[in-house]
């Protein structure tokens, strides 16, 4: 037996070890008035756990885009009652905050013409993200959103 690594002793029963640094987590939310609180609750202690050489401003930055991005999923991505995901995916030079809802509609900047108290969201996201952006998926989209370590 003194050959066997740690990990072939390990019984099937055992819990699983939790990801290894760097791999994407990904959280799946009901679409109500609190997920965005939830959402935001959930980034701040994924980055507090995996990301801890982040600045306080770098991870407030994080939680404010992943505040907008939820809070679009809600109002312009789900039904009440619908699901949307969050992922929090580092890269080596990046942390990227993806939110995933099932409506094929891409958001779109609004100009300062427009209303004036809606439209922000995204002009925020602009502003903190080194990029953004929506891709299509199978069943939806996802916006995304990087900030630079
Ligand atoms: N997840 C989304 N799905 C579909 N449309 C979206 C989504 N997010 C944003 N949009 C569109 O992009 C516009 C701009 O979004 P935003 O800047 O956050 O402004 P606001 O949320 O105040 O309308 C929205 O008014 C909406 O038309
Ligand atoms: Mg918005």
């Amino acid at each position: 037996m003194a050959h066997m690594q740690p990990d072939a002793l390990r019984k099937c029963s055992d819990p699983p070890p939790g990801p290894p640094p760097g791999l994407p987590v990904r959280k799946v939310f009901r679409s109500d008035p609190e997920a965005a609180g939830k959402v935001r609750r959930f980034v701040r202690e994924q980055l507090a756990k995996e990301e801890p050489a982040l600045t306080c401003e770098q991870v407030d930055n994080l939680c404010l885009i992943a505040s907008e991005l939820a809070t679009n999923a809600i109002r312009y991505g789900t039904e009440p009652g619908d699901s949307f995901a969050v992922v929090v995916l580092p890269t080596p030079d990046e942390v990227r905050i993806e939110v995933w809802d099932p409506v094929r509609r891409l958001p779109r900047l609004r100009n300062d013409s427009d209303e004036r108290a809606r439209g922000r969201g995204l002009h925020i996201v602009d502003r903190l993200a080194a990029r953004w952006n929506a891709t299509e998926r199978p069943f939806g989209k996802a916006v995304w959103a990087e900030v630079a370590r």
